[in-house]
């Protein structure tokens, strides 16, 4: 049995066993007669039964009480028009977005990280498993007793401001910002807020999970490593006669049902279907060293595949602090129109490629094939820098998800939230012709 609860088993989708009492978990069968400890046996499946074995997530959990233990659902009013899961009727614009930071809660305001949900954007519908939502989450409040499981989709949730405490069925995960948590589709968990209020981003996948990449000629290493993904060991609690609250998201609505115990009951568990964290300080960063600039999916994380091969729902992409190199180079990211829609964040510090503008807790959209690219400074000053080798991104962190999906702004998006900048296309003003038909 664990005194720290927040001890991690170190791999990517391994098949994981964890106890938080000994020979807790049944020996040699997944469902005895009889479980240790008299738990109920019970199967969380991540995949369908019947895909390929090396695509399989499933686990075993072992706990005090089946999770169908609850009074009947029904509509949570709080929060539920801030949540949208089928974007058919969203607003769509080519145009370059650009946001202020989000807000942290208001005076007065008291919310939770379920409550505190706001959809900004998304493609496709949850209801037919096929496309995202991008949310900011901002809170105030601990989740106390109160539990939340998403039926839609998997949540890749990159905290910006404060720590996420987070009580999972599979265990307790501490996550810092720079760090990254996985909670798939229909994992219990509650979040506590240890540094008070927070505010981050989510990427939600609605029809597959996220792996890592290939990794093609790169060999064996590099980029984000297995080792380095953690998921928690089993801890439970048996609290009962205790109100508790369990929120489910289901096709972007919130339901609430009541329960008379702790759904954290699971002492024990086997299976490759758990929640896990990743520190993106760890990245392993490759890069050019001898000219240009590479394409940015050299810094992907995570991936979600959609059935062409090479093409993503979703990937989470990262800038961290390397060094540059190259040599006869614009080295800041180029020109560029995209078949893919970009959605960038900012966890700390400046991005690279903008002057201003672009702030930690904001986030900008470059749809599907809408131009963008260095602003008129960042272009002027990349191409007369002396080059030499030189630490980029220190003391930052941007990230992307980036979608082959077309990408539809939500009303709180685009109006609600106040934070669109109505300026941002004149960043881009300041470009004029440099042309010269006699230079050599
Ligand atoms: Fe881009």
């Amino acid at each position: 049995m664990t005194t720290d609860p927040y001890q991690y088993l170190e791999g990517f989708h391994n098949h994981h066993t964890s106890e938080a009492l000994p020979d807790s978990l049944p020996k040699g069968q997944n469902t005895p007669q009889k479980c240790p400890y008299n738990l109920y046996a019970e199967q969380l499946s991540g995949t369908a039964f019947t895909v390929p074995r090396t695509h399989n997530q499933r686990s075993w959990l072992y706990r005090i009480r089946p999770s169908v233990v609850h009074e009947p659902f029904s509509p949570l009013q709080a929060g539920t028009d801030a949540l949208l899961s089928n974007f058919a009727n969203a607003h769509i614009t080519p145009n370059q977005l650009r946001w202020d930071p989000f807000d942290l809660p208001q005076d007065g305001e008291e919310v939770d990280f379920v409550t505190g949900l706001r959809t900004v954007a998304g493609a496709g519908d949850a209801a037919t498993r096929n496309g995202l939502a991008i949310h900011i989450y901002h809170a105030n409040q601990n989740m106390s007793k109160r539990a939340f499981y998403n039926a839609d989709g998997d949540f890749l949730i990159v905290p910006q401001h404060g720590r996420l405490d987070i009580t999972t069925e599979f265990g307790k995960i501490m996550v810092h910002p720079n760090e990254i948590c996985v909670i798939q589709r229909g994992i219990r968990y509650s979040v506590d807020l240890p540094d008070g209020p927070v505010r981050g981003y989510i990427l939600e996948v609605f029809g597959a999970h996220y792996e890592l990449p290939d990794l093609g000629p790169i060999g064996a290493n590099g980029l984000a490593n297995p080792r380095d993904f953690v998921t928690p060991q089993a801890y439970y609690e048996d609290a009962d006669n205790e109100e508790w609250q369990m929120v489910t998201k289901f096709l972007g609505k919130l339901f609430v049902a009541k329960q008379n115990h702790s759904p954290f009951d699971v002492v024990a568990w086997h299976g490759n279907y758990a929640p896990y964290k990743y520190d993106l300080a760890k990245f392993c960063v490759i890069n050019s060293v001898s000219y240009d600039h590479i394409d940015p999916s050299i810094f992907t994380v995570l991936t979600c595949k959609s059935d062409t091969v090479g093409v993503a729902i979703a990937d989470f992409v990262i800038f961290p602090p390397r060094w540059a190199v190259q040599e006869n180079t614009f080295r800041p990211p180029y020109f560029h129109r995209n078949c893919m829609s970009e959605f960038m964040g900012l966890i700390l510090g400046d991005y690279e490629g903008k002057t201003g503008g672009f702030q930690p807790g904001g986030a900008s959209l470059h749809n599907i094939m809408t131009p963008h690219g260095p602003d008129a400074a960042v272009f002027q000053k990349a191409s007369t820098a002396e080059l030499q080798p030189v630490r980029v991104a220190d003391g930052t962190q941007a990230f992307m998800f980036e979608t082959s999906l077309t990408l539809s702004v939500t009303e709180w998006g685009l109006v609600k939230c106040n934070k669109v900048q109505p300026d941002y296309w004149k960043s881009w003003r300041a470009l004029e012709s440099q042309f010269s038909a006699t230079q050599i």
